[in-house]
């Protein structure tokens, strides 16, 4: 038999979302999960409906024959299946029974429940149009030994094992027309929301790249059910943590120590109110006179130096002059100095609880290739100093999943005005940079980009405006 002539599943068996629990009270059976509930009476017609739908292996139309000795009720089967529905209790499979064996693809609700608003039913959505293709935002992950496809546009997962599926998967590359089975798959796909017939606004979906929506659903609640915030899901027992926390200083490095001036060593008087300085705050990307290692010591003390460490729930946390979710503080400070009059040019870690300054690197091709990068974005001359921020990821995410990673870029968006403030109370020249080279960054420090990777940067340099901004 050609393969586009192998019989097809025609309707989808439909099943109990996991997690449902079923409970029978004597005059009814309650169906129950997490605060929703649903009442059944407790007759034959409805029991032998669970039962069919416990199994997973019934279409819609046999779910509803339980009610076929009595036609006005079978009514009521559809309004319970609907409703079922509404709540996002059902699960929806194809069960292939291919030559390399059986294969079974199921689509699964993700989202809570119905605030994810997944109208229409899969089954009343209008079946794909002929040429139908996957969604470009479409993804597949091998999870636990199935295949497992998802779209942030979805609120179902659709979960799939067997040893057809490769076979099955790669027909989506185009190449050849659609079997039946592929047909059938990319319906059942098509009724998840994961084709290219999106219910949505075109100008306003293109305007989403795949990357952004996906870290935008999986880091906001309401399109995933995963536990967020701070789990401290690598603690295991407190006392004796399975994955020890990243300590909250950073592990030094060995070159030359610098030390820096502090504001009571200063001998700067220029002291700015702080609603004169976000009254003139502004990008200054031009540097008319030189940064002084004095000011450089007295701007990175105001921005990130840390007096202050405890032990909390056995992880170390700090204070800085800038907020961080749970005192972690991530965040840590290098300073590539292009000219800065008692600096040698060249890349310094800056030690948030000493204050002082340690030589990382010398310049060279990609220190200078750092400076370009941050000249061509701001559209002038290399800056006198570049401070690039690095998070220690596994710092953060040892205590909040889900949120690891938007929390820290929501930590650089606080230093970044903490460093405009400072600097502008200061009548330096400050501006932020909207990309950088991560990979580049960790080779210049030798890090593994998974274990300290870059995430902003700012230029820093002398300014030769006056004090009441006049410029
Ligand atoms: C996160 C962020 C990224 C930025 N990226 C750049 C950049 O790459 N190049 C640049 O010249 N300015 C950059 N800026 C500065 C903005 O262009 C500037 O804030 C905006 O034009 C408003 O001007 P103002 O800061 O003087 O009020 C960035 C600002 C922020 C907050």
């Amino acid at each position: 038999m050609l393969e586009d002539q192998k019989p097809v599943p025609t309707d989808y068996l439909i099943g109990l979302r996991p997690g449902v629990s079923i409970e029978n009270t004597g005059h009814q059976v309650v169906l129950c999960r997490g605060a929703e509930g649903l009442t059944l009476r407790n007759d034959e017609a409805s029991l032998r409906f669970l039962e069919k739908l416990s199994s997973s292996s019934c279409t819609r139309s046999e779910l509803l024959g339980s009610w076929e000795q009595n036609p006005p009720a079978s009514l009521k089967g559809q309004v319970l299946l609907d409703r079922l529905g509404d709540l996002e209790w059902l699960i929806f499979s194809l069960d292939f029974d291919a030559p390399e064996g059986r294969s079974v693809v199921t689509a699964v609700p993700v989202s809570p429940g119905e605030s994810s608003g997944m109208a229409p039913q899969p089954w009343d959505r209008p079946a794909l149009r002929a040429g139908g293709r996957l969604s470009p935002f479409t993804y597949s992950r091998w999870l636990s030994g199935s295949t497992v496809l998802r779209s942030p546009l979805s609120a179902y997962e659709v979960r799939a094992t067997g040893p057809a599926l490769p076979r099955l998967l790669a027909s989506f590359t185009g190449l050849r027309p659609p079997s039946a089975e592929t047909s059938a798959l990319l319906d059942l796909l098509h009724r998840a929301r994961m084709t290219d017939e999106h219910e949505e606004d075109e100008t306003v979906l293109e305007q989403w790249e795949f990357h952004d929506l996906l870290f935008h659903c999986h880091t906001r609640d309401g399109r995933h059910e995963r536990p967020s915030g701070g789990t401290f899901r690598f603690a295991g027992n407190l006392d004796e943590p399975s994955i020890p926390p990243v300590p909250a200083l950073h592990q030094s490095y060995f070159g030359d120590v610098i030390p820096l001036c502090a504001p009571e060593g200063s001998t700067s008087t220029d002291d700015m109110g702080l609603f004169q300085a976000l009254q003139q705050r502004r990008s200054v990307r031009q540097h008319d006179a030189p940064i002084t290692l004095e000011s450089l010591g007295v701007f990175l003390h105001h921005c990130a130096s840390s007096h202050f460490t405890d032990d909390i729930d056995v992880v170390q946390v700090s204070r800085r002059p800038y907020p961080g979710g749970g005192g972690l503080h991530e965040l840590e400070l290098y300073i590539l100095v292009n000219s800065c009059p008692g600096l040698e040019p060249g890349l310094y870690h800056y030690r948030v609880g000493e204050h002082v300054l340690c030589r990382v690197a010398d310049s060279g091709a990609d220190t200078e290739a750092l400076m370009d990068d941050a000249a061509f974005s701001m559209a002038h001359p290399r800056p006198q100093v570049l401070i690039v921020v690095t998070s220690r990821f596994q710092r953060i995410a040892w205590k909040y999943e889900t949120i690891a990673y938007a929390l820290t870029l929501k930590h650089v968006g606080c230093l970044l005005q903490t460093m405009y403030l400072v600097a502008t109370a200061m009548s330096l020249a400050p501006c932020a940079i909207g990309g950088g080279n991560s990979e580049l960054f960790s080779r210049v420090i030798g890090s593994s980009p998974l274990v300290e990777s870059s995430v902003g940067e700012f230029a820093l340099g002398g300014s030769a405006r006056t004090m009441d901004g006049g410029r």
